[in-house]
């Protein structure tokens, strides 16, 4: 048996603080504060105890969507970094992207993808699996062996690459429901976006960079909203960034088309005036949109339009980075900060409450993905995949202290809003005051 108490906390933000006994992995008892016992549970003498001051309780975070580099760029990230930087960023579970080299397009990676993210034991790691074979497009991967295997893959998407032909798209869609997975969908129509590299705007247009119009989004989006319909299956579209794509998932959810949708931190809190530096950290696909767009979409989540937050963390080489901004790779880190923008952009300025919070970054996501472990409400007999946070700390964003084996960050030397101060994995401390637990506590094998 083995106890863990959680004292003084105060579950979504609310009421007064209560003590919080979770034993083998389970939240069994939840109550007032006392010595010996919780509720009425008597707790073990050697119970590990977590003081947690009066500080917030949230189900642990779920992420549809980072791309962990493992096998095949494990110079920029690894399941090991990938899964610490998600602990400290609060994460329970995330979703490992399939553009790995080779790609997760058999039940060899996605298998494997998930057998090393239980070896590791910080955070589950779900595999996503490849649409197409190699992320080209052209014919369907086995997605029910995928599904069927060990990773038991229940999201499919050529994530960095749209599946842009529509018949295809079809297809896939069919094969999904018939197999009860999801698609998600990297909305982006290839012949808009050739040579592209920012935001299709007065700002690219003036810095001379290649422009990335809004419409090579919305137009998938309003396409794949409308097979989806027809062949009555779900749609997830994957890091929405313009007040469109908010307008359409809004319309496609009142014709009671099964479409869900995420939206990524940076969307929320950056825009195109970053371009003015040449940077490219700030190269992200889809790109920094309009200050408008950002509006939108911090009001379509709290709204309920947006289902989802999820990071599409991108860790990126420092030879893929420090370049011309045309030859960059695009994306950027996400893990460790995505609370950090989530407070600063909707829990300041009174859009969302913790209850809030814990919808957008767990439940929703954790539904949408069907885990039926995660996303659980506090209460007793659920399992205890929890985070801690403190709203009132603020610190300060550098590189070379976030856990990524990458360093690009967009938010380098920027002061931010609450910090996670601990992470549990069912009922097991994995991060707790920035630091990882370093035990390697996995099923695997055992
Ligand atoms: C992602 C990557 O680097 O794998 N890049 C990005 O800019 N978002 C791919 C993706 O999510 O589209
Ligand atoms: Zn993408």
């Amino acid at each position: 048996m083995s106890d863990l108490v959680i004292r003084g906390v105060r579950p979504y933000g609310e009421g007064e603080p209560v003590d919080v006994l979770v034993r083998d992995g389970v939240i069994v008892a939840l109550g007032a504060r006392s010595d010996a016992a919780v509720d009425g549970v008597e707790v073990a003498t050697d119970a590990e105890v977590l003081e947690a001051d009066g500080r917030i309780l949230l189900p642990g975070f779920v992420d549809l969507h980072t791309h962990l580099r493992e096998p095949g760029r494990e110079d920029t990230e690894t399941i090991e970094s990938g899964s610490a930087a998600a602990a400290l960023g609060g994460y329970t579970a995330v979703f490992a992207m399939a553009n790995t080299y080779p790609v997760a397009d058999t039940s060899v990676v996605t298998d494997h993808v998930w057998r090393r993210g239980q070896e590791v034991g910080l955070v589950d790691v779900h595999p996503v699996g490849a649409v197409t074979v190699g992320l080209a497009g052209k014919q369907l991967a086995e997605m029910g062996t995928m599904a069927a295997g060990e990773g038991r893959v229940r999201i499919f998407s050529d994530d960095g690459h749209c599946v842009y032909d529509p018949l295809i798209m079809r297809r896939a869609l069919e094969y999904a429901k018939s197999l009860g997975v999801l698609i998600a969908q990297h909305a982006e129509e290839p012949r808009l976006t050739q040579g592209a590299v920012a935001h299709e705007g007065p700002n690219a247009a003036r810095l001379g960079l290649a422009g990335w119009p809004r419409a090579a989004e919305e137009s998938i989006v309003a396409r794949d909203a409308l097979l989806a319909r027809d062949a009555g299956a779900r749609v997830h579209i994957c890091h929405a960034s313009t007040a469109g794509t908010v307008e359409l998932v809004k319309w496609a959810k009142a014709q009671g088309i099964s479409i869900t949708a995420e939206v990524t931190p940076h969307h929320l809190l950056l825009d195109d005036s970053r371009l003015e530096t040449y940077d490219a950290v700030n190269k992200v696909n889809p790109p920094l949109r309009e200050a408008s767009d950002a509006q939108a979409l911090r009001k379509a989540l709290a709204d309920g339009v947006i289902d989802c937050v999820a990071t599409d963390h991108a860790p990126h080489a420092e030879q893929e980075k420090c370049c011309e901004f045309a030859a960059a790779r695009p994306g950027m880190l996400g893990l460790e900060t995505a609370l950090s923008i989530i407070v600063e952009t909707l829990v300041a300025p009174g859009l969302l409450d913790w209850r809030g919070v814990a919808k957008v970054m767990s439940e929703n996501p954790a539904r949408i993905a069907g885990l039926d472990d995660q996303g659980r409400p506090i209460a007793v007999g659920e399992p205890a995949n929890l985070t801690l946070i403190d709203p009132d700390a603020s610190w300060t964003v550098r590189a070379r202290e976030l856990a990524s084996i990458s360093d690009n960050t967009p938010y380098e030397a920027m002061t931010l809003p609450a910090k996670v101060a601990a992470t549990m994995l069912r009922g097991r401390i994995t991060a707790r005051d920035g630091v990882v637990t370093t035990a390697l506590a996995g099923r695997v094998g055992q």
